[in-house]
């Protein structure tokens, strides 16, 4: 990235046009971005890259303005989602699906940025780590993104960017109730697929607990017939995957012994707290682009760090692949994952995925 910075002291549409070059070597599938380590596309902390661009395609899905609306604009989006995050908080019915109380577990999800009164609760597969970047630098640990090693990003004892859990009691509460607080969410069975396709399928940082220990798990209590799991090689299929998602009182067990691992599958009310936490903005991973320019503002940072350039449509919701994947899997597995996460889809204002219900 450094001769962009040459550049830039040259001609700033010369960078422009390397940074929209650069997003497609940097990033190479929407799964992957989020959890990639290594070689992202960033700016150094100081510099805007905020202003719309006007050579960026428009955005094809109807509901995605063409261009980074102003944050008047966007402040509207995000009160309304504030709005209904309460509103469905408050809905008695949905109780056991909202409700949670804060645990460590929930603490140790959170970030802290005492320096700019920050608070990040962290849900996997919507660009966190460079969210957790962004926090690093403001903490000072590193001067700016480029200087972080990969291995230091998910080493909280290192990394300067302690979790909410490590503070007393008195220190959490107080933190809580008085700094800026975020969270990024997506479509929750875009979600689900996703972690699916990451842990099970393709495993790109090499974990092979997921496949050496939990997958095998998960086949012997969920695969109908257990002569399909003497194929020599047949790894966990989307189809067990979502009966044990979707088995509310069977999988507890299991996750337990499965351990920080079901942060990639479990709903985010389990992973956030978003109706006992106040959050100040829930961000979307449809709208990242939007979203990271929201957050960056009104946490009073956008002058100190900028969010990555996000390639254009990687983050936009896709029904083509939703429907493949649930494509063979009985109406009853689907209906029963839906009464899991429906709280999620609820208080982030998902449309229920009627097309695979009915
Ligand atoms: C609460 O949730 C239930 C179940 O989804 C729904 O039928 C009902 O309309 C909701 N109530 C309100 C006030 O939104
Ligand atoms: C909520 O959970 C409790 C205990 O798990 C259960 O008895 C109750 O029926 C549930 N209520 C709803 C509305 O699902
Ligand atoms: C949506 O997913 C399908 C199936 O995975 C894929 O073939 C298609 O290219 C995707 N569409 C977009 C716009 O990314």
């Amino acid at each position: 990235m450094r001769h962009h910075w040459l550049l830039l002291g040259a001609c700033g549409w010369v960078l422009l046009i390397l940074m929209f070059a650069s997003k497609f070597i940097n990033f190479r599938a929407a799964d992957d971005y989020g959890e990639r380590a290594g070689g992202q596309s960033w700016t150094e902390p100081g510099t805007k890259l905020l202003q719309p661009n006007p050579e960026k395609p428009a955005p094809k899905a109807t509901d995605v303005p063409s261009v980074v609306p102003s944050v008047a604009e966007w402040q509207s989006v995000v009160e309304k989602r504030i709005e209904l995050l309460s509103a469905v908080c408050k809905n008695n019915t949905l109780r056991n699906l909202t409700q949670v109380s804060v645990s460590k577990f929930i603490l140790d999800r959170i970030f802290v940025c005492d320096k700019h009164k920050i608070l990040f609760c962290q849900t996997p597969k919507v660009g966190n780590t460079q969210w957790k970047k962004v926090l690093i630098v403001l903490n000072g640990a590193f001067p700016n993104v480029e200087e972080i090693p990969e291995n230091l990003v998910h080493d909280h004892e290192k990394n300067g960017l302690p979790r909410l859990s490590s503070f007393t009691p008195q220190e959490v509460t107080e933190r809580l109730n008085s700094y800026f607080k975020f969270l990024i969410v997506r479509d929750p069975f875009e979600r689900l697929i996703s972690a699916f396709k990451d842990k099970f399928v393709k495993n790109p940082r090499f974990e092979p607990w997921y496949k050496h220990d939990i997958a095998p798990a998960i086949i012997r209590k969920y695969r109908k017939s257990h002569r399909d799991s003497d194929h020599a090689g047949s790894g966990l299929r989307f189809e067990d995957f979502v009966r044990y998602l979707g088995d509310v009182e069977g999988r507890r067990h299991m996750d337990r012994q499965f351990g920080e691992h079901i942060i990639h599958w479990v709903t985010y009310v389990e992973l956030c707290a978003p109706c006992e936490i106040h959050y100040s903005v829930v961000g979307h991973h449809e709208t990242l682009e939007q979203d990271a320019s929201y957050i960056l503002k009104a946490a009073g940072i956008e002058e100190l760090v900028s969010y990555p350039a996000i390639p254009p449509g990687i983050t936009r919701y896709n029904r083509t692949k939703v429907e493949h994947y649930f494509s063979g899997i009985s109406k009853r597995d689907i209906r029963r994952l839906y009464a899991r996460y429906q709280g999620d889809f609820r208080l982030f204002g998902y449309p229920s995925p009627d097309f695979l219900l009915n």
